[in-house]
């Protein structure tokens, strides 16, 4: 058996940005159009009128002060409200792998690494651009790795999963060197048309370098543990799907083709689960909170994340303890707790622990407990 250590880290942002306020203006724009068209049938009481969104609750309801998007013309058109994207060539790279490999060139260039030295890529994703072949292939060819590829989704836990999956693979001497990619397009699941969710999320890509710790060229995090767990629930779900065509109404401009969300019940139900997640996961490591200097944690909501910085912590969170970068990129889904680790853990010295932790639809749960070396 080998020890696995995360070598390198690397995030692709996005060049556009959107603030709240050319969010709420563009959704707001589009409110007042449906109204004008719908207006017979809103005075007859049969439709009910748009309401306005507001920069207020959206900064008060989640923290989320600007999001990085791929497209930005068609998010903001009251006439689209959605990104648009070029058709492409089969002979094109892809635009998911356009955004991975410059996250996996960032996190290689950290590990003192090539593509050459690399025997997998895991691409994991909440979605992925089509069905096959995987992304994960196009990105190894792109790169110029070795050995194999698979695309894997677990929604937002995609990345932790991802990471035991190759930790796994490197413990085992199935492979040597991984990249575990998070090419995430959020934009383009998100309905943009529905006040309560328009403003949750953004685009990013994020890559880690999984390896054997004598390999490692440089300072590095070994993979003490992870652990995953998942829980059914609908309540955040997506209908969409290969499936689509073949049932009535099926192709019509369904609201449950995009991401929906029963916002408050996901609240209530995901805090105690991960808060137990983590305390277990950190209890059978013999850990405590006294030996954690940073929690790195999913960026869905800045409520959610101090309540369970708090938890885990036993008592509020220092500042940088608990690193929030949703501020910026909003909910990014797998990603969010990569983009936290890779810019917030530079300042470690030898010997110091953090935990990596997402969560989200499925219910999924992952969490990575890493210490630093060198
Ligand atoms: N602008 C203004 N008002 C809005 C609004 C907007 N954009 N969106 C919703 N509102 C209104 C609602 O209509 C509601 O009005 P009502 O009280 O008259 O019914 C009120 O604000 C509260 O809405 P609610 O959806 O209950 O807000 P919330 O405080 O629960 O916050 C979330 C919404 C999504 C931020 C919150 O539930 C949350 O963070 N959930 C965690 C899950 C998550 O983020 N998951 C992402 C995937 S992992």
């Amino acid at each position: 058996m080998y020890t696995p250590a995360i070598t390198g880290s690397g995030v692709f942002t996005p060049d556009n940005v959107i603030t709240n306020a050319e969010l709420v203006s563009a959704f707001n724009a589009y409110a007042d159009k449906m109204n004008t068209q719908n207006a017979d049938a809103i005075a007859a009481g049969d439709v009910e009128p748009m309401q306005h969104s507001s920069e207020e609750f959206i900064l008060k309801a989640s923290g989320i002060e600007n999001r990085y998007v791929m497209d930005k013309a068609g998010v903001l058109d009251p006439d689209v409200m959605h990104p648009l994207f070029r058709q492409r060539s089969d002979d094109e790279p892809g635009i998911m792998t356009e955004m991975a490999v410059d996250a996996c060139k960032k996190a290689l260039a950290q590990a003192g690494r090539n593509g050459d030295d690399v025997d997998l890529v895991i691409c994991a994703a909440s979605n992925h651009e089509r069905a096959y072949p995987a992304i994960a292939i196009e990105i190894q060819q792109a790169l110029g790795c070795k050995g194999f590829g698979f695309d894997m989704n677990v929604a937002c836990s995609s990345a932790t999963f991802g990471i035991q999956a190759a930790a796994d693979m490197v413990r085992s001497g199935s492979v040597k060197c991984a990249l575990v990619v998070n090419p995430e397009i959020c934009t383009g699941h998100l309905e943009w048309r529905d006040r309560d969710c328009h403003f949750i999320f953004g685009d990013v890509a994020t890559a880690t370098v999984i390896e054997r710790i004598e390999d490692a060229t440089g300072p590095h995090f070994e993979i003490l543990s992870t652990s995953c767990a998942t829980d059914f629930s609908n309540n955040i779900r997506n209908n969409n799907g290969f499936l689509r065509r073949t049932r009535p109404e099926g192709l019509t401009d369904r609201r449950d083709m995009q991401f929906m969300q029963n916002g408050r019940k996901v609240f209530k139900e995901v805090l105690p689960m991960v808060s137990k997640h983590i305390a277990d996961h950190m209890d059978a490591e013999g850990i405590s909170n006294a030996d954690l200097k940073r929690l790195w944690l999913h960026q869905a909501n800045k409520t959610m994340n101090d309540f369970i910085g708090k938890k885990v912590m036993g008592r509020e969170p220092a500042p940088g303890e608990q690193p929030n970068i949703l501020q910026d990129y909003a909910n990014t889904s797998s990603a969010g707790s990569i983009i936290a680790f890779s810019k917030y853990s530079d300042d470690f010295t030898d010997g110091e622990i953090g935990l990596i932790c997402s969560f989200g639809a499925g219910y999924s749960v992952g969490s990575v407990i890493v210490k630093r070396h060198g």
